[in-house]
């Protein structure tokens, strides 16, 4: 039987209908949510996503605030302008696109952000409060995945999960929140002496690596549901996800595209993060 094939479209369209009703109530309580996007230098894949993160602004309802800066600007700049935007009553959360030039520390810029406006869930204070099981903000990406997962009705306690790549964006803490969820979680990568042995056991595959078609057919247990990160270009130029495919849609249960599967969730989950953050500090809910 032909896998299902889950949309990534369709589940971040009602998650952002969601979102669009909250931030209306937001706005008929005290002012809209907002969002601030720092965006340093001409990136041409960071400029695609920061236009997209904008239009989702628009259509949920959040005021968005972009701050286009030139390549070359100091790192005592982004960082004093994130000072000014965490001081900032009116501005709920801050992101700051990655990846940065080369003569900023991605780190110390990231951990300026404050935790309680960190909507892209990368400061060091909400990864450990991911990990400890407390409330916090998720990275976009693995709470994306996680919300295709559910929508989709495959279920995690006491499934077999294997994650492949273990990036902070997404390897790792997807792994922490497969764990979370009472699956048995195992993270390959670079170093894995044999990934095909780890995913063929697997019920949930997970991948995250770079690589166009990197997960094949013969790797997947028949049956299994397979998450697809990757936003590679073949040499057409076409958009081709890490794994196979065409050739999985006869052997997974179910299998997110590329396009159309876990890109319009990383937005839709920020969307969210965002209206999380300003209820927070509007005391609201
Ligand atoms: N670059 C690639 N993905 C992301 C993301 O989720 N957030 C930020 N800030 N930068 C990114």
């Amino acid at each position: 039987m032909a896998a299902t094939v889950i949309s990534g479209k369709e589940i971040s369209g009602r998650v952002k209908d969601r979102v669009k009703k909250e931030a209306e109530a937001c706005l008929a309580f005290s002012r809209a949510p907002a969002l601030a996007v720092i965006l340093v230098g001409d990136d041409p894949a960071s400029a695609v996503y920061v236009k997209n993160k904008g239009k989702a602004c628009e259509y949920c309802g959040i005021r968005s605030l972009e701050y286009r800066l030139p390549a070359d600007t100091p790192e005592e700049e982004v960082l004093s302008l994130i000072d000014s935007l965490n001081a900032d009553d009116t501005v709920d959360g801050i992101l700051c696109q990655l990846p940065l030039p080369a003569h900023m520390d991605e780190k110390k810029i990231t951990n300026a952000i404050s935790p309680d406006k960190d909507v892209d869930g990368f400061h060091p204070v909400n990864v450990g409060r991911l990990y400890t099981g407390e409330d916090c903000f998720l990275p976009c990406t693995p709470a994306g995945i996680l919300r295709l997962l559910d929508e989709s009705g495959v279920s995690l306690a006491g499934k077999r999960a294997a994650v492949v790549g273990r990036s902070n964006i997404v390897g790792k803490p997807v792994a922490a929140l497969l764990l979370s969820r009472n699956a048995t979680v195992t993270v390959c990568h670079s170093g894995t002496p044999d990934v095909a042995a780890v995913t063929r056991e697997a019920d949930i595959v997970v991948v995250a690596v770079g690589k166009s078609k990197f997960l094949t057919a013969d790797m997947v247990k028949p049956g299994a549901a397979v998450v697809d990160v990757g936003i590679n270009r073949d040499k057409d130029g076409k958009l081709t996800g890490d794994a196979d495919f065409e050739a999985l849609l006869d052997k997974a249960g179910a299998i997110t595209p590329v396009p159309g599967g876990v890109g319009p969730m990383t937005i839709a989950m920020l969307m969210e993060n965002t209206v999380k953050a300003c209820k927070r500090h509007l005391r609201l809910g």
